[in-house]
């Protein structure tokens, strides 16, 4: 197996590749690593054939839609995904033939209703299901305390204990755990008893993920994230600081128009010095009293 983890932040990608087939599939990439990606893919001889994330994120923007346009690659999920761009769904126990290797899938609802495990050879990609010394939080869209610990105590921590865990985030830079390990350390997982963790996930009072809504509205429908859309715009529409535009408008006689598009707040407390900047809708030439 040819074998690559790509750290982007908190966040784990994988490249697992057939060393016999040059074949591979990109397990939670992230979108900014896309070129990155695509060069550890063709620096190890790699095809990449299947884009999976193990789940529907809120912390960070996938890359599995943009990089199955490039590549021409279906993007898989679990059955649950309501993702609209899924061209696998796959279910419990399904499999992703990937050359010689075998990744089989298995359902860990809980950190969200479409997560799955993935299981090839001796490695687990647990997603946000079971992380190296905690586990997936429950209080985002779709989670549920309940199920989560059902996934862990019931499928996970069942498997192999020298099963080696690779999860989908870790912020202490560590690369990799064994389920036994995990079993024996792990601080979430000595809560055994069901209403005991249910109730110490449903009391965690973690704060929200940075651009969670964000995140979860393209993640879900494939759409564009902001920093996208300003740097499509940026490649084709000129943008100037305000002391560019204020020596424009100093320089200029009633031929230039602002219009502001920010939100209330925003335009409220904003102040272009020498324009007279209107809001949304408002749109009024100068130099034309009365056109709108
Ligand atoms: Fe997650």
């Amino acid at each position: 197996m040819i074998f690559e983890q790509i750290a982007t932040g908190g966040c784990q990608s994988y490249l697992v590749g057939c060393s016999e087939t040059s074949a591979a599939a990109l397990i939670d990439p992230e979108i900014s690593q896309i070129d990155h990606y695509i060069a550890l893919a063709a620096r190890d001889g790699l095809r990449i054939r299947y884009l999976i994330d193990t789940h529907t994120h809120a912390d960070h923007f996938s890359a599995t839609r943009q990089l199955a346009r490039q590549l021409g690659v279906p993007v898989v999920m679990h059955q649950a995904s309501s993702a609209p761009f899924v061209d696998m769904r796959i279910g419990d126990g399904e499999m992703i033939i990937v050359g010689k290797l075998r990744l089989r899938a298995i359902h860990t609802p809980g950190h969200t209703h479409d997560s799955m495990c993935l299981r090839v050879e001796d490695r687990l990609f647990t997603g946000d299901t079971l992380l190296i010394g905690a586990t997936g939080r429950t209080d985002l869209p779709s989670g549920d305390p309940e199920a989560l610990y059902d996934s862990l105590f019931h499928r996970i921590l069942r498997l192999d204990p020298d099963l080696k865990v690779f999860p989908a985030h870790d912020y202490k830079g560590r690369q990799s755990s064994t389920i036994g390990q995990e079993i024996a350390t792990n601080p979430r997982l000595q809560t055994r008893e069901r209403a005991a963790f249910v109730e110490m996930m449903r009391n965690l009072n973690l704060s929200m993920p940075t651009h969670v809504t964000e995140a979860l509205r393209t993640n879900m429908s494939g759409g564009k994230s902001v920093a996208q859309l300003l740097a499509e715009a940026a490649a084709c529409v000129p943008f100037m600081s305000l002391e560019v535009l204020k020596s424009h408008i100093e320089a200029t006689q009633d031929d230039l128009i602002v219009l502001d598009v920010r939100e209330r707040d925003a335009y409220e407390s904003g102040h272009i010095p020498g324009a007279r900047v209107l809001p949304r809708g408002q749109l009024e030439l100068r130099g034309q009293p009365g056109a709108s």
